[in-house]
């Protein structure tokens, strides 16, 4: 059977996962603070967008949209024609208090389902996974609720990109331990200044390109340079 593949579009990147993501996986994008997550996955649904006429949603559970907007700003992308066109959109979960998370979650799964059938969504962004668990405090629920998630999220059909903030460590893969496993790819961002990197730590059902390899941030977005290597004992 040869797998369907989802171009992630982003320069340099798709020919280290054989040509783009398994199309329905869900990939875990982690990394320190300021690695470029953010960006990587707004590149992913901009480019869905606007080359492969595939509706992307953004979901943030970031307290404002600042951060969002002023890295689309940053970029010379022009997003709201997509907007306009129903091909990009940006969801602010809305979780209020810490009491009964799982049902809000269980909520938001159904608001979420509802606007990927409404646009026939194809690529989903959860930023960040991290983020949802500030909300529970006992580590076994945390991992229930993620679970629950990643599975609501999955039978939505979409190719997924769940975001998960680390302490920038060379293995940290996720906050909570779990992400990782629950995952069928895992895309670790390094910033080792002044250097940016990149390496797919994991992907389901594919072969990968198993080296580390630098990236920038440019005006265009993220660009990966798949010819050039980094040796994984220079790293820190
Ligand atoms: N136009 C640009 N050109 C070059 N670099 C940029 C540009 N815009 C942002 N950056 C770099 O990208 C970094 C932020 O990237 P991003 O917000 O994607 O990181 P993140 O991993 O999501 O961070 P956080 O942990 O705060 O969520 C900035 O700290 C800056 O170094
Ligand atoms: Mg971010």
């Amino acid at each position: 059977m040869v797998l369907d593949r989802v171009k992630t579009g982003i320069r340099g990147f798709d020919e280290l996962v054989a040509g783009g993501f398994p199309q329905g996986s869900t990939v875990l994008l982690s990394g320190g603070a300021g690695t470029g997550k953010t960006i990587f996955g707004l590149s992913y649904l901009y480019a869905g967008a606007k080359y492969y006429n595939e509706p992307g949603l953004y979901i943030t559970l970031e307290g404002n949209l600042k951060n969002i907007v002023w890295n689309m700003e940053t970029f010379r992308w022009d997003i709201k024609p997509l907007q306009d066109a129903g091909l990009l959109k940006i969801y602010k979960m809305n979780l209020h208090t810490s009491e009964n998370v799982e049902k809000q979650i269980e909520e938001e799964l159904t608001v979420i389902a509802g606007f990927v059938k409404q646009m026939g969504c194809k690529r989903l962004v959860v930023d960040s996974t991290t983020a949802l668990g500030v909300w529970i405090s006992e580590q076994g629920k945390i991992r229930n609720m993620l679970f629950t998630f990643t599975d609501g999220l999955k039978d939505l059909g979409c190719t997924t990109m769940m975001i998960a903030e680390t302490k920038g460590g060379k293995t940290d893969y996720s906050a909570f331990g779990v992400e990782e496993f629950v995952a069928d790819g895992v895309v670790v961002l390094y910033f080792t200044p002044p250097n940016r990197s990149i390496f797919v730590r994991k992907m389901r059902g594919t072969n990968h390109n198993k080296a580390v390899h630098p990236f920038s941030i440019t005006e265009e977005g993220i660009e990966v340079k798949p010819r050039d290597e980094i040796m994984w004992e220079a790293m820190k």
